[in-house]
């Protein structure tokens, strides 16, 4: 069953034919980042706009790298939140009119539920019951993949997402946004002793997250050394904030892979491109004898392929929309919770 799969949740126009929820046979994406990045951070309305100038041609552009036409289609799928609402909106009424000019079933998928079913296209072996972290701008959860579309949030972060924070701290260090790959790069060169920052965690929750104390606590110290004369070493100050990330996933990762049943990790999201937090849950898991599925980096930020994957599980659990279908910019977390 060849899918075709489309993803306009937030600064990505993607586009992608997936075969059997498994093999890619097309997967384009239209970075809006150049766009977004002069104002700090993405603007709704200008990736709305963005999106609905692009769609048609990565449409196309996916179709063409399949070297397939609309007639080899035999289902639309398309991200239905969470994300942006504008952004979502644009993917969704394009999806509906595609699916009905064309008489083919319309998939909607959770953006969420996406990350993790990148696993299935980067690993042929990996089958649910698995558990999942997902890191991205937007969210940080930890799942529990009971099956295909039987999902169980084990613990979120109560703030910030892990990307936010990446980004915020990234902008205190006059990076562009998005400054997560580059905080990555800096934090390598530095002492991540130099800083105790706080780790990433909710003390009172054995899985949830929080970075905003870190967030802030970065900030406070780029002040506190402006206001004092210091000299900020940046390299030092992002190896510090990596250290705090990793060691709160850390954290709540042992305690699930302690608590839950299943051995098995995939990690996805933007973030999960972090070879920091990859090295520290390479090491985690090795201790815990669990087997971690990483993904390739252009399977971990936004991509319709995933959307493609998840969306044949799906279908074949009978998850389909009519021309009803609205777009949700919160996380419901799933279609069948
Ligand atoms: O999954 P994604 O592409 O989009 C959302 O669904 O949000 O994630 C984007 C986020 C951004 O915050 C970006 O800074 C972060 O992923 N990111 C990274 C790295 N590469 C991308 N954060 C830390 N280290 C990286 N290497
Ligand atoms: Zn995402």
């Amino acid at each position: 069953m060849n899918i075709l799969a489309f993803e306009s949740s937030c600064d990505e126009t993607c586009a992608a034919v997936v075969r059997d929820g498994r093999t890619v046979l097309s997967d384009a994406i239209l970075s809006q980042i150049e766009s977004h990045a002069r104002f700090g951070g993405v603007v709704p309305e200008i990736a709305s706009r963005a999106h609905t100038e692009a769609i048609t041609a990565v449409c196309d552009r996916a179709l063409a790298d399949a070297g397939l036409t609309l007639d080899g289609i035999d289902a639309i799928a398309v991200t239905a939140f969470p994300g942006l609402i504008g952004a979502l909106l644009v993917g969704v009424n394009f999806a509906k009119s595609l699916a009905a000019a064309r008489g083919l079933p319309l998939i909607p998928v959770n953006h969420i539920e996406g990350h993790i079913a990148a696993g299935y296209l980067a690993h042929p072996d990996l089958e649910p019951p698995f558990l999942a972290m997902v890191m991205s701008g937007g969210h940080s959860s930890i799942v529990e993949v009971r099956d295909y579309t039987d999902f169980k949030l084990i613990g979120a972060t109560r703030d910030d997402a892990a990307g936010e924070a990446f980004d915020k701290a990234a902008r205190v260090l006059g990076i562009p946004y998005p400054g997560g790959k580059e905080m990555d790069r800096l934090a390598a060169l530095g002492d991540p002793d130099a800083v105790p920052f706080p780790p990433a965690v909710i003390r009172e929750s054995r899985y949830d997250l929080s970075f905003s104390g870190l967030k802030t606590a970065v900030i406070n110290y780029a002040h506190h050394c402006e206001q004092t004369g210091e000299a900020l070493n940046r390299e030092d100050l992002a190896a510090s904030f990596t250290k705090a990330v990793c060691r709160g996933i850390e954290s709540r990762l042992e305690n699930v892979l302690e608590d839950y049943p299943e051995k098995t990790l995939v990690l996805g999201g933007g973030v999960a491109a972090n070879s920091h937090i990859r090295e520290t849950v390479t090491k985690l898991c090795e201790r815990k004898g669990a087997a971690l599925k990483l993904l390739p980096l252009s399977l971990c930020g936004d991509n319709g392929a995933m959307i493609g994957a998840q969306a044949y599980y799906n279908y074949k659990a009978g998850i389909t929309a009519g021309p009803d279908l609205n777009a949700d910019a919160t996380s419901r977390f799933s279609f069948h919770a």
